[in-house]
């Protein structure tokens, strides 16, 4: 019988690699203000239709937020600092958060609850200087500086991460963390964009992501466009590629990040990092201060999005599980603080004892 890692393919690793044409287009942008509108690109229409959204609506932003039009954790962030200034110019709220404005603030915070980044952006609004001005003027500029920051964020993420990417590297990644999941650049995908432009020999193993397929409709994707090997697999097949790939390390994002160091991403993340253990794969978590939640002690204390069972029933409009059945749809699980070789961040990289570094690297600043 033959061993786990003696499996016979048709196409050896190096034929293999030749096979994702680079498309090397550029990126759009995943979300921008325009005279007065927020404009998207719309993530559920990619890789096939690039359609992109305006508005000047508040609730089609919150409506964009709960459909995954947008997403990512620092994306929907920024996508709520938007709204939160599309809002206040509707109700031309100056001096204070009146009435309707703190409604407007709360349906924006409902729309997705896993993610921090919308809660820590509100937050931040909330604490602005606006007594005597316009607040949808003082939201916009702070929406402004939050995009800057994320972008600026990604691409410090991306140089320090360079430390732990080998010049030759087979880079595990699941979900979607590239630039249109933040402000632009990305997190895990920004460590590996970085290690590319450096001239790191690497090649990512891109989990499809089930059951909405971030991965393969989105990682693919964007790693194309950049000219960045790689190869797709289904998430099931992480544990076999992983060993015939001989997989130097796996990064992901994260939606929130607790004091302890537990962290909550997308659903199998946790199943990923069981598996990293196991074969001995360092695994990291790539992301920015925001995405942080210090209140949290741990991961018992995050909510986990439930969505519609539909998502796993039917791709699209195409039914792939019988009618009538129950489901069970978490968006995202945790993975616990031991199975995390280190977090990158914009302010460098932090390692265990996380309780402590986690205060001394975030809490601080
Ligand atoms: O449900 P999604 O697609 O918003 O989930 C996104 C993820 O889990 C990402 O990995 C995370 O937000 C980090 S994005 C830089």
């Amino acid at each position: 019988m033959k061993s786990w890692g003696a499996i016979v393919t048709s196409s050896s690793y190096q034929e293999s690699r030749t096979k994702n044409s680079p498309v090397k287009l550029s990126l759009p942008d995943p979300i921008r203000w325009n005279d007065g509108d927020v404009t998207i690109i719309d993530q559920t229409r990619l890789p096939t239709e690039e359609v992109f959204l305006s508005s000047h609506n508040y609730l089609d932003v919150c409506e964009w937020i709960k459909s995954l039009r947008i997403r990512g954790a620092p994306a929907i962030g920024i996508a709520a600092a938007y709204a939160a200034t599309l809002a206040a110019f509707e109700y031309g709220s100056t001096n204070t958060i009146d009435t309707k404005l703190e409604s407007a603030l709360q349906a924006i915070l409902l729309t997705r609850p896993t993610a921090v980044n919308i809660r820590n952006v509100l937050a931040r609004l909330r604490n602005l200087d606006i007594s005597g001005t316009s607040v949808g003027e003082v939201f916009l500029y702070q929406a402004q500086e939050i995009l800057d920051e994320e972008v600026d964020s990604c691409r410090r993420i991306g140089r320090f991460g360079l430390e732990l990417i080998p010049d030759k590297a087979v880079i595990l990644t699941h979900c979607h963390t590239g630039g249109l999941a933040t402000g632009g650049y990305g997190t895990a995908l920004g460590m590996i964009r970085a290690a590319h432009e450096a001239g790191k020999d690497v090649m990512v193993l891109v989990d499809e992501t089930r059951p909405l397929l971030q991965g393969a409709r989105l990682t693919a994707w964007e790693l194309q466009k950049l000219g960045i090997d790689f190869r797709l697999i289904v998430d099931g097949a992480s544990g076999i590629a992983m060993r015939k790939f001989k997989a130097n390390l796996a990064v992901v994002g994260a939606d929130r990040i607790t004091a302890n160091g537990d962290t909550a991403n997308k659903i199998g993340t946790y199943n990923l990092s069981v598996l990293c253990k196991e074969n001995g794969v360092p695994f990291y978590v790539a992301a920015p201060s925001s995405s942080f939640d210090l209140a949290a002690k741990s991961g018992d204390e995050i909510p986990i999005e439930e969505r519609n069972p539909d998502e796993i029933t039917h791709f699209r409009d195409c039914q792939s599980a019988p009618e009538d059945i129950s489901v069970f749809s978490p968006a995202f699980d945790v993975t616990p603080a031991k199975n995390i070789a280190a977090f990158v961040t914009e302010r460098g990289i932090i390692r265990p004892e996380y309780r402590v570094s986690i205060a001394a690297g975030i809490a601080t600043h």
